[in-house]
C-alpha cells in the first residue's frame, strides 16, 4: 500500500481509537467489535492495549484478519444472529452496519447485545440518520471500474446502495440498511432493556465540494453513534 495513504489510515484510526475512549468514558479493558469486517479497529485498540475479540460473519475477511493480525486477539468468524459466546465484554461495539436486518432482527440482535454486556458497561453502536440519506438519495459516483447510486425507500426507511460495472448495469447489487431517527432507535433500544446514554454525531459528505466533514450536527449526519446501557 502506498506509504502515504497507510499512514492517513493510521492516524483516522488513531482518531477512532481515542473517540471510543471518550464516548466509553472510562477506563476497560475488554472490547467485543461486531461485523469487524477485516478487523482494522480491533487491531489499533488492541495497540493501544485492549484486549479484543472480533466476529465476523465472512470467512475471507476473517481469514485475512487472522493473517495480519497477532495472537492477542480472539478473532471469531460466525454470525451475531445465533452465535453462542461465553463471556462478557466491558465493551460492545458495531460500526457502521447496524440495519442491515429488520425491524425484528435489529431487535433480536440489541438483546444478543445486552447478554454480552457485563453489568455497568456500555455498547457503541452506529445508527444510520434518515434525514441525510433521503436527502441525498440520486447521488451517483462514478470509479474507475465501477458506477454507485444511492437510493432511499421511503416506505422502509432504508438507504439503498447501487454498484455496477459500466459495461453491465443489468448486473447491478443493491445493498441496504435500515436508517433510524433517534424516537425509532430509542423505542427499539427500551423494548431491548438498554437505555440510550449518549449520542454522538458523526460526519457527513458534501457532494457539490466532494468533501468530507468528520463532525456534523445530529440533524446533518451520516450516522450518528449511540453509547448505551443495561
Ligand atoms: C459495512 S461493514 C463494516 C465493517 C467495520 N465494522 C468497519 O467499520 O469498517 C459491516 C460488516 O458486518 C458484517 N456482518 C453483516 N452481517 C453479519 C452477521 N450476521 N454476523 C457477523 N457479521 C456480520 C459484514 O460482513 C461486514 O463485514
Amino acid at each position: 500500500m502506498d506509504s502515504q495513504i497507510e499512514f492517513k489510515m493510521e492516524k483516522e484510526l488513531a482518531t477512532q481509537v481515542d473517540e471510543i475512549h471518550e464516548q466509553v468514558g472510562k477506563l476497560f479493558t475488554s472490547m467485543l467489535d461486531i461485523g469487524a469486517g477485516s478487523g482494522m479497529l480491533a487491531r489499533a485498540m488492541s495497540r493501544r492495549g485492549t484486549q479484543m475479540t472480533t466476529l465476523e460473519l465472512v470467512p475471507e475477511l476473517v481469514d485475512y484478519a487472522r493473517s495480519i493480525s497477532d495472537n492477542s486477539i480472539t478473532i471469531l468468524c460466525g454470525d451475531f444472529y445465533t452465535i453462542e459466546l461465553d463471556q462478557q465484554f466491558d465493551v460492545v461495539s458495531y460500526m457502521d452496519g447496524f440495519g442491515v436486518g429488520d425491524d425484528i432482527d435489529q431487535l433480536h440482535l440489541l438483546k444478543r447485545i445486552s447478554g454480552w454486556l457485563k453489568d455497568d458497561s456500555c455498547a457503541l453502536i452506529d445508527i444510520y440518520n434518515p434525514v441525510y440519506w433521503r436527502k441525498i438519495s440520486g447521488q451517483k459516483m462514478r470509479f474507475d471500474k465501477a458506477e454507485r447510486e444511492y437510493g432511499y425507500d421511503v416506505d422502509n426507511e432504508r438507504m439503498l446502495d447501487t454498484w455496477w460495472h459500466p459495461e453491465q448495469p443489468e448486473n447491478a447489487l443493491t445493498q441496504s440498511l435500515r436508517c433510524y431517527t433517534v424516537e425509532e432507535i430509542s423505542k427499539l433500544c427500551e423494548e431491548a432493556g438498554l437505555k440510550i446514554e449518549a449520542i454522538f454525531p458523526g460526519g457527513a459528505m458534501d457532494y457539490d465540494e466532494w468533501v468530507y466533514s468528520p463532525l456534523v450536527s445530529l440533524n446533518e449526519c451520516l450516522s450518528y453513534r449511540i453509547k448505551v446501557k443495561k
